[in-house]
């Protein structure tokens, strides 16, 4: 029988067996509600707080500037629709890309229904947004720069950091969606810049239906979900304590597989592949994630066979799951 080949890592990823094992014991035994003070909500606070530290970790904050939430669209919307809302004395004017994903633009254009006014930027045919034209967008008016870390078609990686050191110069709060690049290539918000960062789960190996969001703490949001106090009071909602430990530890595998990944490209252990493919590989398709993701540094022979075939967009998007995927393949 011909078995298919799961190619979509960027739809979604499968479960890590190592995500699900850290898992069990809350779906199994350890129902307890965290908010409670008796025995029962002791171990799932802590795993709630462990998980806030690792994916504290990846992301190279302190675990208290980690909020979880019920995935990117949610975190994207967090921040967003919170800013706005926030800073709507000091102005309207928002700046993001025509490229982004709708967890982005549809949250843009409900607010321009609402008095904002979005300017949506173009992509470059190397499917990147040029820095010149966000310093060119900007308007006294401007209040948040919101732009895609990885793109989730293509896989192009936006110069982040260049473009956040330019909004720090005017003020400009910045999110970044870094839905499909958190655990595939380096996500320190120190070195990006940024004040905001989605993550979604479900693109690390993690269940769907869980994300979290960074925040830095010089930046308080309008609270988005009022109820009880859970998640510092930010987000009311008994906390989704199963998947929060899968997130957990999907950060902590793919932070570790990180290391792990600069370890071989510097010629510890080659796997297959000499540091002098993996330049030539970087080279033949520029700043895109699929070269840099971590893991599987052998599958880069099929990647640069797809790219060498011509394959552009299919070859960049798919090397990304060709390069994070096949290995965890059963
Ligand atoms: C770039 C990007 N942002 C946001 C999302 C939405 O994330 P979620 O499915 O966790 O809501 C996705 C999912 O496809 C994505 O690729």
């Amino acid at each position: 029988m011909i078995k298919p080949i799961y190619l979509d890592y960027n739809g979604t990823t499968p479960h890590d067996p190592e995500v699900v094992e850290a898992m069990r014991p809350f779906l199994e035994t350890e129902f307890g509600n965290p908010s409670s003070s008796h025995w029962y909500g002791i171990t799932p606070k802590q795993a709630v707080e462990k998980a806030r530290r690792q994916v504290a970790g990846i992301l190279n904050c302190t675990p208290t500037e980690v909020f979880f939430t019920s995935g990117g669209t949610e975190s994207n919307n967090h921040a967003i629709l919170g800013v706005a809302r926030r800073f709507r004395e000091k102005g309207s004017h928002i700046i993001t890309s025509s490229f982004e994903h709708p967890a982005v633009l549809e949250v843009c254009r409900y607010l321009e229904s609402d008095g904002f006014v979005t300017t949506y930027l173009p992509v470059s045919e190397a499917g990147l947004v040029d820095p010149a034209d966000v310093a060119r967008a900007v308007r006294p008016t401007t209040i948040l720069i919101t732009l895609m870390h990885a793109n989730n078609e293509v896989g192009t990686v936006q110069p982040i950091a260049e473009i956040s050191r330019m909004a720090k110069q005017h003020g400009i709060i910045i999110h970044t969606d870094a839905a499909q690049s958190v655990g595939k290539i380096p996500t320190d918000v120190e070195q990006l810049g940024v004040d905001l960062l989605s993550v979604a789960g479900h693109k690390v190996y993690a269940p769907k239906g869980i994300g979290a969001l960074y925040v830095r703490p010089s930046l308080v949001p309008e609270k988005f979900c009022h109820g009880a106090g859970q998640e510092m009071g930010w987000r009311a909602g008994t906390e989704n304590v199963l998947e929060i430990v899968g997130l957990g530890k999907a950060c902590e595998i793919a932070q570790n597989a990180e290391a792990d990944f600069v370890k071989t490209s510097t010629g510890f252990s080659t796997g297959g592949a000499t540091p002098e493919d993996l330049i030539l590989m970087r080279k033949a398709v520029g700043p895109r994630m699929g070269v840099k993701a971590s893991g599987g540094i052998k599958d880069f022979e099929t990647a640069a066979a797809m790219i060498a075939a011509g394959a552009t967009r299919i070859g960049a998007g798919a090397g990304v799951a060709i390069v994070n995927g096949a290995e965890k393949l059963p």
